[in-house]
């Protein structure tokens, strides 16, 4: 079978995309799979460069790879891809969406505000939620153009920083207490990780890729915890309709997992999580293409 390793991209996350598409194509298995790696600069480099497949291995991330543009091209197409699909794509790469769905669910989120621009932001609904807060493009990923303010001297920059990327914004309030990621594969939680940033208070980009910039290890929960982080894994996999695989950002404190947001198309770099996750359980990272490859095919 013929599996293009859809990479690179016209998002934030571009350099990322190119490391996990690397990736995906080194741990391809070559006696089941022809890999050919398909670098996209332009949106519409995909219609002539596709022709030839019979798989799009999606290793994209961020708009345009993400959120169900390029998913909905694949499906005019007719041809199978991994992962989430369009809906389930475009939900999760919104911010406000997702946590609004989530809110509706009865899964916990940190408290936020959407400013889409459209009319003046409140300074007192920003002082009404509370310092500190995290200031996030809404559809944005690996926290490019996010930055916390403890304060309202910080949170002007921290708005400017946002909207360069993205022309809304959530502001959400920061919750204090352990970082932890559950990757989901087939609707089955995989081993749950902890995160602890080196050289920054927070999981920043520079925590997220640089070697040594951050602690990542599978965590052991009390069982109650635990249960609580499953369900809201799942049910949030569920409510925002994701297939294959994805992973689910929390903050844990006191026993509270806050979903911070669902990745539908997670890293997969040398210093990514879902790979260390899916290590733990047994599987190697081809395994885990196998994997995602067949559920997708299902
Ligand atoms: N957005 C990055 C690639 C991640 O979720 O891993
Ligand atoms: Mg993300």
């Amino acid at each position: 079978m013929k599996v293009g390793v859809i990479m690179g991209g016209i998002s934030s996350e571009r350099e990322i995309s190119l490391l996990t598409g690397k990736e995906m194509l080194a741990h391809l298995n070559p006696d089941k799979y022809e890999g050919i790696g398909i670098d996209i600069k332009r949106p519409d480099e995909l219609f002539d460069k596709i022709k030839e497949i019979d798989f799009a291995l999606l290793a994209l991330h961020g708009t345009y790879g993400e959120d169900g543009t390029i998913q909905a091209a694949l499906e005019s197409m007719g041809i199978p891809y991994s992962g989430s699909g369009v809906l389930s794509s475009g939900l999760c790469m919104d911010k406000n969406l997702s946590k609004r769905l989530l809110q509706a669910e009865g899964v916990p989120t940190p408290e936020w505000i959407y400013w889409d621009g459209m009319e003046n932001y409140s300074s007192e609904a920003v002082n009404r939620l509370g310092f500190p807060v995290f200031v996030k493009p809404n559809s944005g990923g690996s926290s490019v153009g996010t930055l916390p303010a403890k304060d309202e001297a910080d949170f002007q920059p921290a708005l400017q920083e946002a909207l360069r990327w993205d022309s809304s914004v959530v502001i959400e309030k920061y919750i204090e207490g352990d970082e932890i990621t559950c990757p989901i594969l087939g609707g089955e939680l995989l081993p749950i990780i902890g995160i602890r940033s080196n050289n920054s208070t927070w999981f920043d980009y520079n925590a997220k890729y640089q070697s040594g910039g951050a602690d990542e290890q599978v965590i052991t929960l009390p069982p109650e915890t635990e249960a609580s982080v499953r369900a809201a894994a799942l049910s949030s996999y569920r409510m925002l309709k994701c297939s294959v695989y994805a992973r689910v950002d929390m903050i844990l404190r006191d026993g509270i997992p806050y979903v911070l947001e669902v990745n539908t198309l997670p890293g997969m770099t040398p210093a990514s999580l879902m790979p260390k996750s899916a290590q733990a359980a047994g599987m190697t990272f081809s395994g885990l293409l196998d994997r995602i490859i067949e559920l997708s095919l299902q």
